[in-house]
């Protein structure tokens, strides 16, 4: 694993920015995973940035998110289709068409989760994927206990998942219970993966993930067997490493 220990967070998404933007620039078609959440924000709107400013061009790339809520509709304000094209997709000159997101309504998810992995294979598979990490360590929606050899499917989020994301609704019961994600072996086919982790809050988990031992009860620690993975963390964050 490569380490990366940054200042304060316009270097930890400046970094994250050239790492997406020089796979985009080696590869005009190059084939990313995302992830929501607050982490990637800073990353996005650098992206953007760099858009706008001529030095990226999107026309090519191809996209498959993480993850995404059950049962909430595309255009509500918390689904993660909305934060993609809120916070990128609608600033950039992606296609459509190229983009990829697993679809939170359909009645057979076993199908959607099926068809998303064939989707990614046929694309020629995952080039860089950019991950977070949730307090309790897990990457995508995949929860502690979650099999290593897992793939896309439909998760029962934890409590303290349900707890974390209430943040962004009114109350926490109108978090849904249940959502559609990657799994930990879609996620560890990608050829190279960028993890970001920030803030004291994640500092606990960053230690266990990155130098505790690889378990399933915390799923970001099989990223350590992944021969291709930077770690981008802001100060705060890599306190007990
Ligand atoms: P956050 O979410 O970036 O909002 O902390 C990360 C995650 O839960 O994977």
């Amino acid at each position: 694993m490569k380490i990366i220990i940054t200042e304060n967070m316009g270097e930890f998404n400046k970094v994250a920015a050239d790492i997406v933007s020089r796979q985009i620039k080696n590869k005009p078609d190059s084939v990313l995973g995302l992830a929501t959440g607050s982490t990637p924000l800073g990353l996005y709107a650098m992206l953007i940035d760099m858009y706008k400013k001529g030095e990226l061009d999107f026309s090519r790339v191809k996209t498959f998110n993480l993850d995404e809520y059950r049962g909430l509709p595309k255009d509500h304000p918390q689904s993660y289709y909305h934060f993609m094209y809120e916070n990128l997709f609608n600033k950039i000159n992606i296609k459509d068409e190229n983009v990829n997101l697993l679809n939170g309504n359909r009645d057979e998810s076993y199908r959607e989760c099926a068809d998303y992995e064939e989707k990614i294979k046929a694309a020629g598979g995952i080039d860089l994927q950019v991950l977070g990490i949730g307090h309790n360590g897990h990457i995508g929606f995949n929860e502690p206990g979650t099999p290593f050899d897992s793939v896309t499917d439909l998760i029962d989020l934890s409590e303290r998942t349900i707890e974390a994301n209430s943040r962004f609704f009114d109350s926490p019961d109108q978090v849904p219970r249940q959502a559609l994600s990657m799994g930990i072996k879609t996620i560890m086919q990608s050829r190279n993966i960028v993890l970001l982790i920030s803030g004291n809050s994640k500092a606990r988990i960053a230690a266990k993930a990155l130098n505790g031992p690889i378990t399933q009860n915390v799923p970001a620690s099989v990223l350590q067997l992944h021969p291709f993975v930077t770690v981008v963390l802001d100060k705060e964050a890599a306190v007990y490493l």
